[in-house]
């Protein structure tokens, strides 16, 4: 009885509801009570507008879809409404933090026009916005297409963003620009927003099953469309069935922006993992590999003189693992379809035919008694068809051989010539190749994948994804990728999951390779990188005899978790500078990676993270005096101290395009 009365009270103070006229107005709020949402229906339209502490992040927004039979973004009849509230502490498999709360006020509202039911479902959460379409099982709507989703985000006219181009050849790979949303094009999702009365926005969805993805167009004056991809050469955005649910859009909200890397809402959105699957299989870890030598140019995918997956090669990989305790070895053109021109050539890789170069049976039972696996590799060149065919058979190869977790590519700028990665022809071969993974207990990490929406909740084999301009681009980019890159990569990219970047370059001037690239930082901001960007699986990227000769290093490298029990953003202006501190998931250490735009700073931060009056032994790892990325980038110098937890400041320095890398051992 108490409960029930305490629920009534807990709803009347979160929801309120409006009949002022014609208009109905409908309100969420976050539990703390700083974000309210107004959802108004008037004439038959929906429309809401959110607000942070009384001032506006989004004004009137317009709401719906157009089917291809009618028009669900006018004259629609409300035809009922539920609230409810929900709070609850959940675990993560394995992630950047362990334990997350869902705490959230929900609001559903159902629309009918002509039959046709449909509803529009919100959340409210201290980290932000939710909301998705759910077209229910019904009698007058079967089978449907969605040509167009009406969804607004009305932001201020001088309101920036950082984006990244959609509906381009190289998917997800571009630098970020910032400008105002006035003047861009359509671009991609995570899109974070700069207002001018200060908050940071960040647009992006949540679990994004059956659907096609959501880019966002330039809509005028400060306004945001949807616009989603479309199916090869139709207007067709969705091919529907009921039950059907959208994804959930979503708006994350930090007033401090270096906050957003803890915002859990996305993860919330998605389903548990099911309580009956054994997650056992699900690590994270390190792992090296043929794969940097590949894109220097000192091997090749295909056979020839320097081919890089011969048993030879990937045997010296596997004793490099072996011997400093990294767990995978990735190899790259090791099967069947590399030959000439590959990335023309989708249709003629195969999955479980190994090159006769490569003797994966012999080196699988090499791996396995040092402790080490093979990760396999599944290039598809973009042609999922062929990949389909085939997936038994790829992912039985692979617990045959004891490949623990794969990367699958898909080059190519549309899938099987025609589609989009990003719609939903592409959604669903993802999920389909993820569920594989999941069957066979086979960890994925995917690059040219579709975006991350947090997925990885309900299937723990979704490691890690690329779906950025990734440090690749450093070996032969012309040009390159900027020093400020990875400051903006964690408030875009990195809200949308785990990014396999593969940081580590020791030589990033590579002159024997390649003399017109190179990699745009210190040695030190590379270590920083393990830290700041958050994948489970972690690459080191650069050439064993690279790491042989750089112990200082190797040190931190070889400490560095890949599971975090907390994480902390510090110090952070998105295109500057970024500092992030990250609690290991199995001890009491800390560890913080600090990096910066070209730019030379100091920055202090504050140890409230730690345990108050702990002590901690820190060892650093940050650029040498006279250290920068174009001038002396592998001056690191290595020195420890002694600190206690609590309200102290703690000095920072880092050279232009440097970093640092500390590690706080709990004493
Ligand atoms: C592009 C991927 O991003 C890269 O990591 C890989 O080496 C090549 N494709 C070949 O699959
Ligand atoms: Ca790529």
């Amino acid at each position: 009885m108490f409960q029930k009365l305490f629920l009534l009270l807990l709803l009347t103070s979160s929801f309120a509801f409006a009949d002022s006229g014609l208009k109905k107005v409908f309100k969420v709020t976050s539990p703390d009570k700083t974000i309210v949402v107004d959802v108004e229906v008037f004439k038959g339209e929906v429309s809401y507008k959110v607000k942070k502490h009384g001032t506006y992040i989004l004004r009137n927004s317009k709401l719906g879809n157009v089917l291809n039979s009618i028009d669900l973004s006018r004259d629609l009849v409300l035809v009922g409404n539920e609230i409810s509230s929900y709070n609850k502490i959940w675990e993560q498999v394995w992630g950047e933090m362990r334990y997350v709360r869902d705490h959230h006020n929900r609001l559903l509202l159902k629309f009918k026009k002509a039959n046709v039911f449909m509803n529009i479902e919100f959340k409210a959460f201290n980290d932000g916005v939710a909301f998705r379409y759910d077209f229910p099982t019904q009698d007058k709507l079967k089978n449907f297409e969605i040509i167009d989703e009406v969804t607004e985000f009305n932001f201020h006219r001088e309101d920036q963003v950082w984006w990244t181009p959609a509906f381009q050849g190289n998917r997800y790979e571009y630098l970020y620009n910032k400008n105002r949303i006035m003047d861009v094009n359509v671009i991609h999702t995570p899109a974070t927003v700069e207002k001018e009365n200060g908050y940071t926005v960040a647009i992006h969805e949540a679990r994004l099953l059956d659907y096609s993805s959501m880019a966002l167009k330039n809509w005028g004056f400060g306004k945001l469309k949807a616009d989603l991809f479309p199916w090869a050469n139709t207007n067709v955005r969705v091919r529907g069935k009921t039950p059907l649910v959208s994804p959930w859009r979503t708006i994350q909200i930090a007033t401090n922006q270096a906050k957003l890397v803890e915002s859990t809402m996305i993860l919330n959105l998605n389903d548990p993992v099911d309580p009956n699957l054994d997650t056992s299989f699900a690590k994270t870890g390190k792992y090296v590999g043929v794969w940097w030598g590949m894109h220097l140019g000192k091997y090749t995918w295909g056979r020839g003189p320097n081919h890089g997956a011969t048993t030879e090669n990937t045997k010296k990989y596997i004793d490099f693992a072996a011997k400093h305790g990294f767990q995978g070895v990735l190899v790259e053109g090791w099967n069947y379809g590399w030959d000439g021109n590959w990335e023309a050539n989708g249709d003629i890789f195969v999955f479980d035919q190994p090159y006769e170069e490569y003797d994966v049976d012999f080196l699988s039972k090499y791996a396995a008694e040092r402790d080490v696996f093979i990760i396999g590799h599944n290039e598809t060149s973009a042609k999922t068809k062929n990949y389909e065919r085939q997936l038994d058979n790829a992912y039985a190869f692979m617990n045959k051989y004891g490949m623990k977790a794969v990367k699958t590519g898909y080059v190519g700028q549309r899938l099987d010539g025609g589609e989009w990665h990003h719609g939903q022809f592409g959604v669903n071969h993802y999920t389909k190749a993820m569920k594989k993974g999941l069957e066979t207990e086979i960890m994925m990490v995917v690059h040219e994948p579709i975006k991350q929406t947090g997925l990885r909740r309900t299937y723990p084999n979704l490691a890690s994804a690329e779906g950025v301009r990734g440090q690749e681009y450093n070996a032969w980019g012309r040009p390159g990728n900027t020093p400020e890159h990875t400051t903006i990569v964690p408030f875009t990219r990195s809200l949308a999951g785990p990014v396999d970047f593969t940081a580590g370059a020791m030589d990033t001037k590579f002159n024997q390779w390649r003399d017109h690239s190179r990699v745009p930082t210190t040695i030190a901001k590379q270590l920083a990188l393990y830290v700041v960007i958050y994948s489970p699986w972690q690459m080191l990227c650069d050439l064993p005899e690279n790491y042989e000769a750089r112990p200082d290093a190797m040190k931190f490298l070889k400490a560095v978790p890949t599971n975090w029990e907390k994480t902390v953003g510090l110090n952070s202006k998105i295109g500057d500078y970024t500092v992030i501190a990250r609690k290991d998931w199995v001890s009491d250490n800390w560890y913080v990676g600090g990096i910066t735009d070209e730019n030379g700073r100091v920055i202090t931060i504050d140890l409230s993270f730690l345990e108050k009056g702990r002590t901690y032994k820190v060892n650093g790892y940050q650029d040498a005096r006279g250290a920068s990325w174009n001038i002396n980038p592998h001056a690191m110098e290595t020195y420890t101290t002694t600190v206690t937890g609590g309200n102290t400041s703690f000095d920072l320095v880092m050279a232009p395009g440097g970093g640092v890398a500390l590690e706080f051992i709990a004493q």
